[in-house]
């Protein structure tokens, strides 16, 4: 019987004399290599929701704030602007594709299925985690499909007429994105959805920052629980903040203004 069939999680051998790629491709499609990818990922996508809530709270501060800044991100960043949403796509689809790979690992490794399902340390988002990633992947799809295309609802401009959201201007010309996102939250059903795609967002990165500190080893360090914190804190944030912007224009502290159009 080969090593292989014996033990089919064990380490891959790289000849000695293989190049600095060959050993790369090893690592990177070894099972260790793909939770760090996943791991390192994972975090980046962390680091734009943060940027990404930080941008969307000038909501907050009025309408000049949150134009002037979507403004400068689409016309004043030139070619970076691509750069960055290349960069982020690529991201995306690396950390879901690792992601479902070692999720089919697994249950390729115990095809029959534990007959007790929870184990001692498993807890509810540590058993979802495929299908919280699912949800809020199909969440960031509507989400474009809402705000970046404007496919899924119009916005009022007054006189009974309505507007497509892109098409909305401010004062000096420029995309009016308060009164789209102002438009979108009004809305109940979309607010509701909003919310509960905050929650399962909140679901997946509470057990997946956990699992973040561990694929990069730092669950060993006497550190452990301030990275723990640090993780728990960060999903409660990201949780809190954008729901924060949702009922802020849910309940109308964050009033409407009738824009112009083009
Ligand atoms: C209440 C919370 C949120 C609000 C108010 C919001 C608002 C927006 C708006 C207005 C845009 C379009 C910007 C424009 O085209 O001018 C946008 C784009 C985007 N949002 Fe959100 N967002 C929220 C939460 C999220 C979350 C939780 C994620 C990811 C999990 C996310 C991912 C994205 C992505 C990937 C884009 C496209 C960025 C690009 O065009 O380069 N958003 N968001």
């Amino acid at each position: 019987m080969s090593t292989a069939a014996i033990k089919p999680k064990g380490a891959r051998v790289v000849p000695p004399d293989a190049g600095p790629e060959t050993w790369a491709c090893h690592y990177l499609s070894s099972t260790v290599g793909s939770k760090v990818l996943v791991a390192v990922t994972g975090l980046l996508l962390v680091g734009f929701v943060v940027f990404h809530m930080i941008g969307n709270l000038k909501l907050l501060f009025g309408r000049d704030d949150v134009n002037a800044y979507a403004h400068f991100l689409k016309h004043g960043l030139g070619p970076l602007l691509w750069i960055a949403r290349g960069g982020l796509l690529a991201v995306f689809v690396v950390h879901l594709a690792l992601a479902f790979r070692l999720q089919l690992r697994a249950s390729a490794a115990r095809p029959i299925g534990y007959v007790y399902q929870r184990s001692a340390q498993a807890t509810p988002q540590s058993r979802t985690m495929l299908m919280t990633g699912i949800v809020v992947g199909l969440f960031v799809l509507f989400h474009l499909a809402h705000f970046t295309f404007g496919w899924v609802h119009s916005a009022d401009i007054g006189g009974g007429r309505q507007s497509d959201y892109l098409h909305l201007l401010d004062e000096q010309g420029r995309h009016d994105v308060y009164s789209m996102v102002v438009a979108g939250f009004r809305t109940p059903w979309l607010s509701i959805l909003y919310i509960v795609a905050q929650l399962v967002l909140f679901c997946h990165l509470s057990h997946g920052i956990q699992s973040t500190i561990q694929s990069l080893g730092l669950k060993a360090s006497r550190f452990a629980p301030v990275w723990s914190g640090l993780g728990y804190a960060t999903a409660a944030t990201i949780l809190i903040g954008n729901v924060a912007i949702v009922l802020a224009v849910w309940i109308g502290l964050v009033p409407p203004v009738f824009p112009m159009v083009k």
